[in-house]
């Protein structure tokens, strides 16, 4: 029996890939390469030391779906795929309603079709929007997000809801996922964003390694410790970790709709300074920064209550903010430019 991984070959995705093997899974990727290279997989290949089966596709492509379910014996999906760039959302909010929350209701009705009723669904904190206060717990409400990305995660979150009421063999566990960051430790795997990353730590790892100059610091003048927005990190492995504990969990006889969703983060919240002050520490390099104004839509604080999941799924996160950036920094140095000169090589890289 294999798990079907939608979006496999990207960030996340990949990392837990290496995970659920370790654990004795196997499982077929399906991703559309929409924002992966295939080098994603061959570096996990190399992980491992077995190879791995890739199906090209589009989850908004039922047949192509249906050629996997087909093909091969899935009991379970982890649900990966889909468009994250909170930015673009806004710009062009119909591509991401399509792509995720029209893909995620295409592969909803290929798995029913195939009688296949076990999915681990990406979510975000982003579904709590700007919450009255941190830790968050799993009750906070829900709903009020700021862009289209964040509707998209939240509209997902019902669908699986209404669906699980609709059908009471179909189980579900949502994982609101927190900052990820981080790569893998040897090095060789880690976050390749496209163009100038919008988000934080890859910003710092490309001004380490010399790709960009300073860091703009949005906003030094939040409710915070320092001044500067405050958020949950959490170290990719540890991420990818829970999805093996949610797996574990969804085949469980203590698996309970009303405990099946659950927040993906560490529980300490730290500063965009905190950030920069580790990663200096951690890469030995410098890391000029210059405040300047709010970006629009962000919050002051955000971080988790992980409690929930230490007690139902037997997870908690155990690297530190240290972890993250050495082995952030590790990765950029060794890939400049991420998995791109590679795949213009084909892929043609010696350990
Ligand atoms: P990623 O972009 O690296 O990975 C997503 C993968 O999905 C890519 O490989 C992409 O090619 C594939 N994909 C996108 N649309 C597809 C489609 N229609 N059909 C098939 N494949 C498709 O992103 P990631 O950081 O690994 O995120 C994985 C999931 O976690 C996403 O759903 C994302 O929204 C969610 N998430 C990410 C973060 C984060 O900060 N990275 C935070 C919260 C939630
Ligand atoms: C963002 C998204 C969120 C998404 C998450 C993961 C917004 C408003 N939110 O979260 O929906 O789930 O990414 O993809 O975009 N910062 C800087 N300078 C930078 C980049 C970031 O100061 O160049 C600050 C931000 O203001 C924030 C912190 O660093 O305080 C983290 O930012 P980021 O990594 O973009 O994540 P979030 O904004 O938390």
């Amino acid at each position: 029996m294999n798990i079907l991984i939608t979006g496999g070959a990207g960030y996340i995705g990949s990392h837990t890939l290496i995970e659920l093997d370790n654990a004795g899974y196997s499982f077929i990727i399906f991703d559309n390469l929409s924002n992966a290279p295939t080098e994603s997989l061959n570096r996990v290949e190399k992980i491992i030391n077995k190879s791995i089966i890739f199906e090209q596709g589009d989850i908004r492509d039922a047949q192509a779906l249906k050629n996997v379910f087909l093909n091969y014996s899935i009991n379970s999906v982890i649900h990966f795929a889909g468009l994250k760039a909170v930015g673009e959302s806004v710009a062009q909010p119909l591509k991401y309603y399509d792509n995720n929350v029209v893909g995620t209701l295409r592969l909803l009705e290929v798995m029913q079709e195939f009688h296949c009723k076990k999915i681990v669904f990406s979510s975000s904190a982003t579904v709590y929007g700007d919450p009255e206060s941190s830790p968050i717990k799993e009750d906070f409400p829900t709903g009020a997000t700021t862009n289209p990305y964040g509707r998209t995660k939240y509209i997902i979150e019902e669908i699986l809801k209404d669906l699980c009421v609709s059908d009471p063999e179909f189980k579900s566990v949502i994982l609101r996922y927190f900052n990820p960051v981080g790569a893998h430790e040897s090095g060789t795997m880690g976050e390749d964003p496209n163009g100038i990353p919008n988000n934080l730590m890859p910003f710092i790892s490309q001004i380490a390694v010399g790709k960009r100059e300073y860091l703009k610091v949005f906003g030094g003048d939040y409710a915070t410790h320092d001044g500067t927005g405050v958020r949950d990190y959490i170290h990719v492995v540890d991420l990818a970790l829970a999805h093996v504990k949610a797996i574990d969990y969804l085949s469980s006889e203590q698996f309970s709709r009303e405990h099946s969703i659950f927040n993906i983060g560490t529980g300490q919240g730290y500063s965009v300074l905190d950030m920069v002050k580790a990663y200096v520490k951690a890469s030995d390099k410098k890391i000029p920064y210059k405040i300047i104004e709010r970006r629009a839509g962000d919050i002051a604080t955000c971080f988790a209550c992980p409690n929930y999941a230490k007690e139902i799924l037997d997870w908690e996160a155990t690297r530190t903010i240290d972890d993250m950036c050495k082995d952030s920094y590790q990765w950029q140095s060794n890939n400049p430019d991420g998995y791109k000169n590679l795949q213009e090589n084909n892929g043609s890289f010696k350990f």
